[in-house]
């Protein structure tokens, strides 16, 4: 990779007066963002025109879209969509306070009783990100002295909530149980808690769930799994990765989930005891401290619960599509990760590689971006591929001949 360097003036011209030494925070950010740019890592968003389940126009092109996480073709759902319009025509659009303060609606409340029902917990709490379920729950529940264990390609939001909530963080090598065990060894007297993903959200494989809770129950450490990329796509009626694996509240104490991919909606819940989502309603600084969802989202996630429990259709064309895609990649040569879940990376390998790869993709017509540090590992970078079940064969085709192209043309830039 070609790696320039910037040389950062941090300083501002100024002279004389307390502080004058003072680093300007403005022009270090100018400067990490230059930087950035050099290294081909610059993130930018595409402004898209429309958009339907399977193709976005961005830049004035259609394309089909690989790259949604809206898994089941929920997003634009007839039911779905109903639903959440009845609930805007009853309250208006904003919660206009936070839950425990007036924000909390009939619709939250049947949508946290049907959350706890589907994953068979005792209770559910509804969030209005992952991110922020992610960051409240670690947070209420640790603090500094404990440790935190954590699979080394968890999401972003987890590593940050056992930063944030004062846990000595010690991350794992990807789904290794025995050093997961070798960490929690490390801090034998510590209260501790294990996090992972359920599914890998950028590698799409399913954690050790079973392997990671026998670890915690011997080693007392509460587990956490966040099932953000499970939930409606796995399990007998979609309940996800935990109850694919049959694993109780017992088993996996603190269940979290998003509701903005395979529900195509937005918002979150962590599930679990009566004792832990009390807990969770006094402690979780971001569900106290922040405006409730807007109900008019939870009566659509709700919906989508229904679609996804009485439609297996979906699940099971998703199932064809995924074997369909892998079965045609190997004919084709290329490498995936081993993966079950919609999630299908091609790994590439640098981001100017990946980055190329990405425009000969998009020139055939599809919506493939390019995944780069520091979301993934240095020299990883990859296209994350997702599919839906509002694919069709012929899309999957197509985008398989696309990506045989991009991967040769990527290669000829590598040996250049
Ligand atoms: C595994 C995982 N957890 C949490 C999140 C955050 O969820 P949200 O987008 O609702 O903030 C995401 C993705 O965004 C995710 O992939």
């Amino acid at each position: 990779m070609k790696r320039r360097s910037l040389t950062p003036t941090l300083l501002p011209d100024v002279v004389g007066g307390e502080g004058a030494n003072r680093p300007d925070v403005l022009s270090r950010l100018a400067a990490a963002h230059a930087q950035r740019a050099l290294d081909d890592l610059l993130r930018q968003a595409s402004t898209v025109e429309a958009v339907d389940a399977t193709c976005i126009v961005v830049d004035g092109k259609a394309l089909r879209n690989f790259a949604s996480n809206d898994y089941l073709g929920l997003a634009q759902h007839a039911a779905v969509c109903d639903a959440a319009r009845q609930a805007i025509a009853r309250w208006g659009v904003g919660a206009t306070a936070a839950h425990l303060l007036g924000g909390h609606r009939e619709e939250h409340a049947a949508l946290e009783e049907k959350l706890a029902r589907w994953t068979g917990r005792d209770r559910a709490l509804l969030f209005s990100t992952g991110y922020m379920a992610n960051l409240g729950a670690l947070c209420a529940l640790l603090g500094a002295g404990d440790v935190c264990v954590q699979d080394k390609l968890n999401h972003a939001s987890l590593l940050d909530g056992a930063q944030l909530g004062g846990a000595e963080l010690k991350r794992y090598a990807h789904a290794d149980v025995a050093a997961a065990e070798r960490q929690l060894q490390s801090r034998p007297d510590a209260a501790a808690l294990l996090a992972s993903d359920g599914v890998f959200s950028m590698d799409g494989d399913v954690a050790p769930l079973a392997e990671l809770a026998a670890l915690c129950k011997t080693q007392h450490a509460a587990l956490l799994i966040d099932d953000a990329h499970g939930l409606g796509v796995l399990g007998a009626d979609g309940a996800g990765s935990v109850t694919e694996a049959s694993m109780s509240q017992d088993d996996v104490p603190v269940l979290m989930a998003t509701l903005g991919k395979a529900l195509g909606v937005a918002g979150a819940f962590v599930a679990g005891s009566a004792a832990l989502i009390d807990g969770l309603v006094q402690f979780a600084r971001s569900y106290v401290y922040t405006t409730a969802m807007p109900p008019a989202l939870a009566a659509a996630a709700s919906a989508a619960i229904d679609v996804v429990r009485f439609e297996p259709w979906r699940r099971e064309k998703l199932q064809r599509l995924i074997a369909h895609f892998r079965h045609g990649a190997a004919e084709r040569g290329i490498a995936l990760l081993p993966s079950r879940t919609p999630i299908q990376p091609v790994l590439i390998g640098t981001s100017a590689a990946a980055l190329a790869a990405a425009k000969v993709v998009r020139a055939a017509g599809f919506f493939v971006p390019a995944i780069r540090p520091p979301t993934v590992p240095e020299g990883k970078a990859r296209l994350r591929v997702t599919l839906s079940a509002a694919h069709e064969e012929a899309d999957v085709e197509g985008l398989l001949n696309a990506l045989a192209r991009a991967i040769g043309a990527s290669r000829m830039l590598a040996d250049r």
